[in-house]
């Protein structure tokens, strides 16, 4: 039976999807209708149940890389289904998945070519860091169990990743591992003191790094867990040279460096792994999810580096019992096979580095818009930052959401926004063209005075 959705009204479905409790629900507004019901897509498109076409301003969740709707993905996963749907992990391997492991670990930095497969970018985080407490274990070094994450940084949705998340937003109401998880603050240059230089920003970040792994003892810290660019905490991008000093901290102090490109990874800044080839350092593990299949199926990986593994090469009595049904599902890795070859064939990570300055660039003519704070961001990732004085930088009324308000005006003229209050994010698939680029541009800057109209109609600015 091929499920209609056209002969409902928007109001059926509404009261359908009461059945659905989503992620992130603000539950007080539970009830009120008010999202879009998104029913097909193409390329950089998205149309809603009544056949509007609007930009994928955020690429789903920064995840649908080669774009919607693209037949040789449906062609592999429909293939790969016929042919063999599912083969047990724990037991049984299939040739997608070798092949999938050794065609991302060439691409990988440094030694990193270990593959764990995951069920997705939470599961990823979270084997990482058990992997990680494992690998003390086994080296006898029973202690060094504290991980350090940063404020404002986004790890996912289990109990220990969300507990290295850093968004205040989020704490509210859950419980967190806070025994052992601990927190630095976050490297934006935006809200950096006049006073001091970018490289002195800098340099305090990374000292404050070392400072809380000397407060914690050096031999109670197994792990710092970092993004290179933190995504959902509103495009935030380090000052040059943070990763790689960070990271011969951790060299110092034996503290394992887990790289989050959860968001990065599969071409966003126009590289398959960005922690080497655009942020110049190699961490010790990797974590990947989201692009890897171009979101058409879950999926999530763990790079983990030989010289770790080594430690654990060949030990006795010693089980790795953490993994999942669906590691290295074979349909999960035809999609993710598919999807590389398909960046490698139409020369995506070229494409991104040939646009990624010309979004950057367009995105910031934004900037002379009074409530308009600040444009950042690398590659073909941005956000937009909304602020009530320019001087001040203070976010533009924080129980206002703002954001909100701009996707609602961005969706009546074709461009769904992602709004993370009062900050707009930017993350199209990367196939997009500079004339694409153009649309978007100019749809957001009339989203912008349109709910800045708004905000001064009602008082709030
Ligand atoms: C940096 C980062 N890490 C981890 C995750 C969690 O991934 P998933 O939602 O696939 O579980 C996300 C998701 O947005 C993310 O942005």
């Amino acid at each position: 039976m091929v499920l209609r959705v056209d002969n409902l009204d928007t109001k059926e479905l509404d009261k359908k999807d009461l059945t659905t409790l989503h992620p992130w629900e603000y539950l007080e507004y539970r009830g009120t209708g008010g999202r879009t019901f998104i029913e097909k897509s193409k390329g950089i498109y998205l149309y809603d149940k009544d056949g509007r076409k609007l930009i994928d301003g955020p690429g789903g969740m920064w995840n649908v890389n080669i774009g919607h709707g693209v037949d040789e993905i449906a062609d592999a996963v429909s293939n790969q289904i016929r042919t063999m749907s599912y083969a047990s992990p724990f037991t049984e391997s299939t040739s997608v998945r070798a092949i999938f492991a050794e065609r991302i670990a060439e691409y990988a930095p440094g030694d990193l070519k270990r593959v764990f497969f995951t069920s997705g970018g939470s599961a990823a985080v979270d084997s990482a860091l058990r992997f990680v407490m494992f690998l003390n274990n086994v080296r006898g070094l029973r202690n060094k169990k504290k991980i350090i994450g940063r404020q404002d940084g986004y790890h996912g949705s289990t109990y220990l990743g969300a507990s290295c998340s850093g968004k205040e937003r989020d704490k509210n109401n859950f419980d967190f591992a806070s025994d052992i998880v601990h927190h630095i603050s976050a490297p934006n240059p935006y809200r950096k003191d006049d006073s001091v230089t970018l490289d002195e920003f800098c340099d305090a970040k990374v000292k404050e790094l070392e400072d809380k792994i000397l407060e914690l003892g050096p031999e109670n810290v197994a792990a710092f867990i970092a993004e290179p660019i933190l995504a959902s905490g509103g495009v935030i991008v380090p000052p040059k040279g943070y990763h790689k000093k960070t990271s011969e901290v951790c060299r110092k102090y034996d503290v394992i460096y887990i790289s989050d490109e959860i968001v990065t990874a599969f071409g966003r800044l126009g590289h398959i792994f960005a922690s080497e080839k655009y942020f110049d350092f190699t961490p010790d593990i990797i974590v990947a999810a989201k692009g890897i299949t171009s979101g058409y199926v879950p999926c999530g990986a763990v790079l983990i580096s030989e010289k770790l593994m080594a430690e654990l090469d060949n030990k006795e009595r010693v089980i790795f019992s953490n993994g999942f049904t669906d590691s290295g599902h074979p349909v999960a890795m035809a999609a993710a096979n598919a999807s590389l070859t398909y960046m490698e064939e139409h020369n995506l990570l070229e494409h991104v580095q040939e646009v990624g300055p010309y979004f950057q660039e367009q995105l910031r003519t934004l900037e002379d818009l009074p409530i308009v704070g600040e444009v950042r961001g690398e590659g073909l990732m941005a956000a937009v930052e909304c602020v009530g004085n320019k001087d001040k930088k203070d976010p533009l009324n924080l129980s206002y959401e703002i954001g909100s308000r701009i996707n609602e005006h961005c969706q009546d003229l074709g461009l769904i926004v992602r709004p993370l209050f009062s900050t707009c994010v930017m993350s199209p698939s990367l196939i997009i063209t500079k004339s694409q680029i153009d649309d978007l541009v100019g749809i957001l800057r009339k989203g912008i005075v349109m709910a800045t109209e708004d905000i001064k109609k009602e008082g709030l600015y």
